[in-house]
């Protein structure tokens, strides 16, 4: 049975948690395979509105949901996620959450380091979520972090904690400016953590092998976005996991044939939260009216997502980088009222036409977007389930960004609710 991929195709907040929400319906498995709670993934069923960090957008469909290894899991954010929404009578059982044994901890000295080290970059700061990711990810590059199975031995565990404290300590005080933890007060936190989590932690590369082995469809849901890649992103503006679809044989622990069907997220515009180049955004009237139509603040951070017109460039990017076979349009109700639109084609650099972002900071900053312009529309959209529902200009919009990304739509979005969708074409069906 194929596998079906959701990946963010700009920076972040593309509408994953809508997708994979309404995708679920269709799967056995609901995967995340890298970030942490640096994601804020919105689900809008009726009038009710739940926003997931950690556990996949699968939870509220009943799925079984699995952290993969390539995960960073603060497990104090994971016990208050999955403690509210067993309130809700989801996640009954243990083992409808699985946690990799391989994937590692977010612990306090992680968020002291990354707020610590982004006061003291002051005006280069990169706008980071403040959640230890970076950090967390970097402990792990450098073979110093602590992962789940780490902290179910009891025996070797307060060790290798008490080492992880003095030193991160040191670089605390001594080159921050920042306050020590108490290896004590985080060990006994940790004891409540040990026991809270232990029924859910397993090998999961194990556990997805098996189940696509019997026909069981797993859905893998992307963070961040594909600009936030820390290879393919605007680096140093990025976060620091992998966020393509390539990320998943990694960060799930399953091999790369398996995953059959890449979606890639997109607005019908563009928006950015935190610090770095973002070609298209609107510095005028237009930015803010999207702002204030689109709702658009962070689902994490309540931070202002920037904003500005649909950018070619980077959804083609996205394409590449994701072997993306459909798109999934979200917010085109947003756009309702504005009478032309613009879409950026290419980019003009030093006067030359360039339709690549290109790699180096300085040229992403001077780069300068060529638009085209589209005839806007007034009608509301929400009530569209088909595009024969759309007014003409709408479906003309939606054929404009399929052809300048060379993706075709397998879903439009009309709103933040689950059935303000038009599927046009199931994933799993493919
Ligand atoms: P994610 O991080 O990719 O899951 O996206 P977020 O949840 O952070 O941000 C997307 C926001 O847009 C959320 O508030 C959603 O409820 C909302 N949203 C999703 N799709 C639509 C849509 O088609 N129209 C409108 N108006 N809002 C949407
Ligand atoms: P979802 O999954 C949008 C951004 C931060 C910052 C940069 C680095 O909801 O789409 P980090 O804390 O990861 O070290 O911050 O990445 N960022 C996101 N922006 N959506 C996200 O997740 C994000 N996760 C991180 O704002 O610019
Ligand atoms: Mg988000």
């Amino acid at each position: 049975m194929p596998a079906v991929a959701v990946i963010g195709a700009q920076w972040g907040d593309e509408g994953k948690g809508k997708v994979v929400d309404i995708l679920s319906e269709h799967a056995d498995v609901v995967v995340r395979f890298q970030g942490g709670n640096n994601a804020g993934h919105t689900l809008v069923v009726g009038d009710e509105t739940t926003i997931v960090h950690l556990i996949p957008s699968g939870v509220l469909q009943g799925k079984t949901c699995v952290i993969g290894n390539g995960v960073v899991v603060d497990p104090w954010v994971l016990i208050g996620e999955r403690d509210k929404l067993r309130a809700r009578g989801m996640l009954v059982e243990d083992e409808q959450l699985k946690i990799s044994d391989r994937a590692h901890i977010i612990f306090p000295y992680h968020r002291a380091i990354d707020v610590a080290r982004e006061a003291m970059r002051g005006g280069a700061a990169l706008g980071t979520t403040g959640r230890g990711i970076g950090p967390t990810y970097e402990d792990k590059m450098a073979r110093d972090g602590i992962r789940f199975a780490d902290l179910l031995d009891e025996k070797s565990f307060p060790d290798m904690l008490r080492d992880s404290v003095e030193r991160k300590n040191r670089y605390l005080t001594e080159l921050l400016n920042g306050d020590a933890v108490d290896f004590q007060s985080v060990l006994e936190q940790c004891a409540v953590v040990r026991d809270q989590l232990a029924p859910h932690v397993t090998d999961t590369s194990v556990f997805l092998d098996k189940s696509l082995a019997s026909g069981r469809r797993v859905l893998f849901e992307g963070g961040q976005g594909t600009m936030l890649d820390v290879d393919h992103g605007t680096y140093p503006f990025v976060t620091s996991s992998n966020t393509v679809s390539g990320a998943i044989a990694t960060g799930a622990g399953v091999a790369p044939h398996r995953i059959g069907t890449v979606v890639g997220m997109c607005k019908a515009y563009t928006t950015r939260v935190g610090a770095g180049p973002f070609p298209t955004e609107l510095h005028d009237e237009d930015g803010k009216r999207l702002q204030r139509d689109g709702s658009e603040f962070g689902a994490t951070t309540g931070r202002p997502r920037r904003c500005g017109w649909f950018d070619a460039v980077v959804v083609r990017q996205a394409a590449r980088l994701n072997g993306l076979h459909g798109l999934a349009i979200t917010k085109l109700d947003v756009l309702t009222g504005f009478e032309k639109i613009k879409v950026c084609t290419a980019y003009e650099l030093d006067g030359e036409r360039i339709d690549c972002f290109p790699a180096a900071k300085a040229a992403v900053e001077r780069v300068q977007p060529i638009y085209e312009e589209l005839p806007g529309w007034d009608e509301t959209l929400d009530r569209a389930r088909s595009l024969e529902d759309l007014p003409k200009n709408a479906r003309r919009y939606v054929k404009a960004l399929e052809d300048l990304t060379g993706v075709p739509s397998f879903l439009v979005s009309v709103g933040a609710r689950r059935r303000e969708t038009i599927l046009l074409r199931n994933p799993f069906a493919s």
